[in-house]
C-alpha cells in the first residue's frame, strides 16, 4: 500500500500491485482455479469430468448459462449457434484489403473488430436478449472467421460452414476442405479439437479476459471487446506459447534432434542465457496443469491414430518431456508441462500451421471472453475500470522559452 501523500501532498492510499499479482478486480461466478492443487473447475464442474462427458458446445452453455443444456436445451442452443454461423457475404470483401502474408492474428483482430460494423441489430449492452444474440453470433462466426483467415492465407478459396456437421467437424472442413473435395473430418481428430476447445474455453482472469473486461467497463460493444482480447492473446507470453513452443521443438531439431536436448537444458538452466523451455510453467499452476494431463492423453492419441509416434519431431518433444520431468532444475521449481507445451504438437500433428495455432485459441477462448464481459454488464455496481499508477516523473516545474532550453 503506498501513501501518496508522500508524492504531491495529495490525501489517501492505493495499493501498488504491478501484474496484479495479488489484486482480484473483480467477482465472478464462472471459472476457479486453485493453482496449488492443480484444479480447474467451470461453474463447479471438474475440468476432468466435463472433458469426459461434455462437447464444446455444451461447454459454451453452462459457461454462459451457469448450468448444463438438458437435451432440448441443447437442441435449441445447437440451433442458435448453427443459424448463424455464416459471416456477411461483405466480410469477404474486408479479408481482401489485407496482404496475403498477414499473420492470421492480425487479420481476425481486424475482421472481429469489425463485425460491430455488419451486427448493429444487437449492440444494446443493457438489453439482455441483444447481449445474448451478439454472444452467439460470436461463438458462432469464430470458426467461419477464423478458417477464411488460414485460407486467405494459403490463397485457397473460401469455405461456407455446413451447419448438418458438429461444431468441431465443421470447422475441420472450412480449415481442410475445398469446394473440390467432399472432406471427411477424422473422428479421433474432431475429438482432439474439440478437447482443445473444451481446455481453452475459460480460465478466470488471465491477461485478454481482463482485456476484455476492462474494455467492456466503458459500455465498449462487445465484437470490440472481444477484438481486445484477440490482441492480448496475441502476445508469446499468453497464447502464442504454444507457437513458441513448436518453434523451438523446430529449432533443437535443425541442431541436431535428440541429440543435442542435453545441451538445450543447459543454456535454459543458464539464466544469463535468456532461453525457456516454453511450453514449461505456469503463473497460478504451481502443481500440474490440470488441462496438460487431458491433453497429454489426446496428443497420444492423436499420434497413434495418425502414425506419427516415431516422426522425429514428435519423438524429439516425447524425449524432451521426459528429460526434464526428470531434472532436478524443473523438479525444485515444479515446472511441468502446460496444456500448450501439448496443443502445439496436436496442432501440428493435424496439420494447422504453427502461425494458426493462436487463432484456434481465440476461437476456443471467445465463450469465456463474453462470458466474462456479461456477468460484468449485468451487475448493476459495475464501474469503469480505471487503475491508479505510482507516479515516478518529474514533480512541477517551469515551463522555459525555447531560447532558453
Ligand atoms: N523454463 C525455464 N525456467 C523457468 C521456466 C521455463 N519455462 N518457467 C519458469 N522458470 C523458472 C524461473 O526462471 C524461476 O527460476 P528462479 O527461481 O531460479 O529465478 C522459477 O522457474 C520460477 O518461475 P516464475 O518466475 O515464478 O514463473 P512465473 O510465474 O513468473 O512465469 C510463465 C510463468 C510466464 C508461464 C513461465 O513459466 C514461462 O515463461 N513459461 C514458458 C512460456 C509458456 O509456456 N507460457 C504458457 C503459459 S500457459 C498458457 O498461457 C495457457
Amino acid at each position: 500500500v503506498v501513501d501518496i501523500r508522500k508524492l504531491y501532498g495529495q490525501t489517501g492510499k492505493f495499493t501498488f500491485d504491478p501484474g496484479f499479482m495479488s489484486t482480484a478486480a473483480c467477482e465472478s461466478k464462472i471459472t476457479y482455479i486453485d493453482g496449488d492443487k492443480g484444479e480447474l473447475l467451470y461453474r463447479g464442474y471438474p475440468i476432468e469430468q466435463l472433458a469426459q462427458h461434455c462437447d464444446y458446445l455444451e461447454i459454451c452453455y453452462l459457461l454462459l448459462n451457469g448450468e448444463l443444456p438438458n437435451e432440448e436445451q441443447r437442441r435449441d442452443f445447437d440451433y442458435r449457434v448453427t443459424h448463424h454461423t455464416m459471416v456477411h457475404e461483405q466480410m469477404t470483401r474486408f479479408f481482401q484489403g489485407f496482404r496475403r502474408d498477414a499473420h492470421p492474428m492480425a487479420v481476425l483482430v481486424g475482421c472481429v473488430g469489425a463485425l460491430s460494423a455488419f451486427y448493429h441489430d444487437s449492440l444494446d449492452i443493457n438489453d439482455p436478449e441483444h447481449r445474448f444474440v451478439s454472444a452467439i453470433r460470436l461463438i458462432a462466426k469464430m470458426p467461419t472467421l477464423t478458417a477464411m483467415a488460414y485460407k486467405y492465407n494459403t490463397g485457397q478459396p473460401f469455405m461456407y460452414p455446413r451447419n448438418d456437421l458438429s461444431y468441431s467437424a465443421n470447422f475441420l472442413r472450412m480449415m481442410f476442405g475445398t469446394p473440390c473435395d467432399e472432406y471427411k473430418p477424422n473422428d479421433v481428430l474432431v475429438r482432439a479439437l474439440d478437447r482443445i476447445l473444451i481446455l481453452h474455453a475459460d480460465h478466470e482472469q488471465n491477461a485478454s479476459t481482463s482485456t476484455v473486461r476492462l474494455a467492456g467497463s466503458s459500455g465498449a460493444n462487445p465484437f470490440a471487446c472481444i477484438a481486445a482480447g484477440i490482441a492480448t492473446l496475441w502476445g508469446p507470453a499468453h497464447g502464442g506459447a504454444n507457437e513458441a513452443c513448436l518453434i523451438m521443438l523446430d529449432d533443437i531439431q535443425k541442431q541436431g534432434g535428440v541429440e543435442k536436448i542435453g545441451e538445450f537444458i543447459d543454456k535454459v538452466k543458464d539464466k544469463n542465457s535468456g532461453v525457456k523451455l516454453m511450453g514449461f510453467g505456469h503463473r497460478v499452476y504451481k502443481n500440474y496443469d490440470p488441462r496438460a494431463k487431458l491433453m497429454r492423453e489426446t496428443c497420444h492419441e492423436v499420434l497413434g491414430e495418425l502414425g506419427l509416434h516415431d516422426d522425429p519431431l514428435f519423438a524429439l518433444a516425447m524425449k524432451l518431456e521426459q528429460i526434464a520431468l526428470e531434472d532436478d532444475y524443473f523438479v525444485q521449481r515444479k515446472l511441468y508441462p502446460n496444456v500448450d507445451f501439448y496443443s502445439g504438437i496436436v496442432q501440428k500433428a493435424m496439420g494447422i500451421p504453427t502461425s494458426m495455432f493462436t487463432c484456434i485459441f481465440a476461437l476456443a477462448r471467445t465463450v469465456g471472453w463474453i462470458a466474462q464481459w456479461g456477468e460484468m454488464i449485468a451487475d448493476p455496481d459495475q464501474k469503469i475500470g480505471r487503475p491508479r499508477q505510482l507516479f515516478t516523473g518529474k514533480t512541477p516545474r517551469e515551463v522555459q522559452t525555447i531560447d532558453k532550453r
